[in-house]
């Protein structure tokens, strides 16, 4: 996705914020390019209070003055406006590319809507070709591992699951402190299936599915950007 493709995302995203509202403030490029924009309008005046789904963009937000909040003080937000790795016709996403699945998934629980910025490369039916990525404790990783493997085979999914590395033997740590296994399952046909057998496995933080949550997309190409709305909200 090119640099003008994340940026025209960013700002059809403001269309979707009102002034005094509480905000979910993504994360990844496409996230940081509406962070941007955001931070021009926060500077000419516009008023709201953001809370960040991970510390790269706690980071952004402070750099631009964007005023910030927790889930702790502010339990209930307006709309989380984040990016995807894949987007299916029902607006279950794979996210996650960026690490910070974990906060990004409570965040957008949190809100009354989530709002999804990408390109249109980030359509796909089903969704699978890009691996899953499933937050683990580093507690029991190998137990945890086989675990999901055998939560996988009995979906009819297989395929390997590799440990996250940021550099040679070291493992990329999340913000939570925890370890990430990309899944490299292939076809999702029942992403909703999926994410509950998932989560059932101890030792599975979060992972990476999100159904249910995000009703619209703005999906941008080199003619402009569109609305997409949820073919089914699961
Ligand atoms: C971060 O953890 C991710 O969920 C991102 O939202 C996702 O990877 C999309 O990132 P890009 O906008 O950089 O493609």
């Amino acid at each position: 996705m090119s640099d003008a493709l994340k940026k025209l995302a960013g700002q059809a995203a403001l269309e979707f914020v009102q002034d005094g509202m509480k905000l979910g403030i993504g994360t990844g490029s496409t996230a940081e390019a509406f962070i941007r924009v955001l931070g021009e309008k926060v500077a000419e005046g516009l008023q709201i209070i953001g809370v960040p789904t991970s510390e790269r963009t706690r980071a952004l937000c402070e750099e631009l003055n964007i005023p910030l909040t927790t889930l702790d003080d502010t339990p209930q937000l307006d709309l989380t406006i984040d990016g995807a790795d894949e987007i299916d016709p029902s607006l279950s996403l794979i996210k996650g590319g960026g690490g910070a699945l974990l906060r990004e998934k409570i965040v957008a629980a949190a809100s009354d809507d989530m709002l999804v910025i990408a390109d249109e490369s980030k359509l796909v039916n089903p969704l699978g070709a890009f691996p899953l990525p499933i937050e683990v404790n580093p507690f029991g990783l190998a137990a945890t591992k086989i675990m999901i493997e055998g939560v996988a085979e009995e979906l009819g999914l297989s395929g390997p699951l590799d440990l996250r590395m940021v550099v040679g033997d070291t493992p990329f740590i999340t913000d939570g402190g925890h370890y990430i296994l990309d899944a490299s399952f292939g076809r999702i046909v029942d992403p909703k299936t999926v994410s509950v057998a998932l989560n059932g496995v101890p030792g599975v933080v979060e992972h990476g599915l999100f159904t249910g949550l995000a009703s619209r997309a703005i999906i941008t190409n080199k003619d402009g950007a569109r609305i997409v709305e949820a073919a089914d909200k699961t």
